[in-house]
């Protein structure tokens, strides 16, 4: 893993942008996106910029079971707000949070993504290691599925809705197997609240207990990040 520290998130999301263009530039078709606040500052700069992805394809991490497309939350909604309706992908898909079966909506959202290998993948991390919504004690080896999320994990996104009540308790998500496909990884850690989770990812092993370790074992990771951390 390569880790770059900036001293201003200015510098950080500039950054950001100029690899996600230089990915896209050296051929990237197939990127895998994600949500949650960090992202927010990403896809405003990119809207901003001139880069065409609509010969490009997008799978998202994640999305949450039981919300409605429209619904200000939902990540169908989020990425509409603040990437689509300024830069439109040729397709675009998510899971869809309103599956009847979740079983077979986890398969056919793996068998999509199996089908289009993903080039890139944006990553952000819970405070509690998790990437897309692959909790702690996740297997390695895991597909897309559904998931119940852990009491911190809607703590900590309660803060987008208008009471804890309201967020939802399960969520579908690539697999760590799925997220770890993609041919390039860029895992962003901004802000404070995600000094301490980042600590422990550079100082831990591999291990199923914090889902961000798993990134270790991958040949193309690079973590953007303003805090300055240790490396071990
Ligand atoms: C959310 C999302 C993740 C996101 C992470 C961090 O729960 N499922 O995909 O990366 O948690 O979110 P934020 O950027 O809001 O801190």
């Amino acid at each position: 893993m390569k880790i770059e520290r900036f001293d201003s998130k200015e510098e950080l999301y500039a950054r950001a942008v100029a690899i996600m263009v230089e990915a896209k530039h050296n051929g990237a078709t197939t990127f895998g996106l994600a949500t949650g606040g960090t992202m927010e500052p990403l896809y405003a700069k990119i809207c901003k910029t001139d880069i065409d992805f609509s010969n490009c394809i997008s799978f998202n991490l994640d999305e949450y079971v039981g919300l409605q497309a429209n619904h200000e939350q939902s990540y169908a909604y989020y990425m509409h707000k603040h990437l689509f309706h300024e830069k439109p992908f040729l397709a675009s898909y998510l899971p869809n949070g309103l599956a009847a079966d979740p079983l077979e909506e986890a398969a056919r959202y793996e068998a999509l993504l199996q089908q289009h290998s993903l080039d890139f993948q944006l990553l952000g991390i819970g405070q509690n290691g998790h990437i897309g919504f692959n909790e702690p004690g996740t297997a390695f080896d895991s597909l897309t599925h559904l998931v119940t999320l852990e009491e911190s994990t809607r703590q900590a996104n309660a803060r987008f809705f208008s009471s804890i009540d309201e967020v939802p308790t399960q969520a579908f998500t690539m697999g760590i197997q799925s997220i770890m496909r993609a041919k390039c990884i860029l895992l962003m850690a901004v802000g404070e609240t995600k000094r301490e989770v980042l600590e422990r990812v550079l100082a831990s092993d591999y291990t199923e207990n914090i889902p961000a370790s798993v990134l270790s074992k991958h040949p193309n990771v690079m973590i953007l990040t303003d805090l300055q951390v240790e490396e071990n």
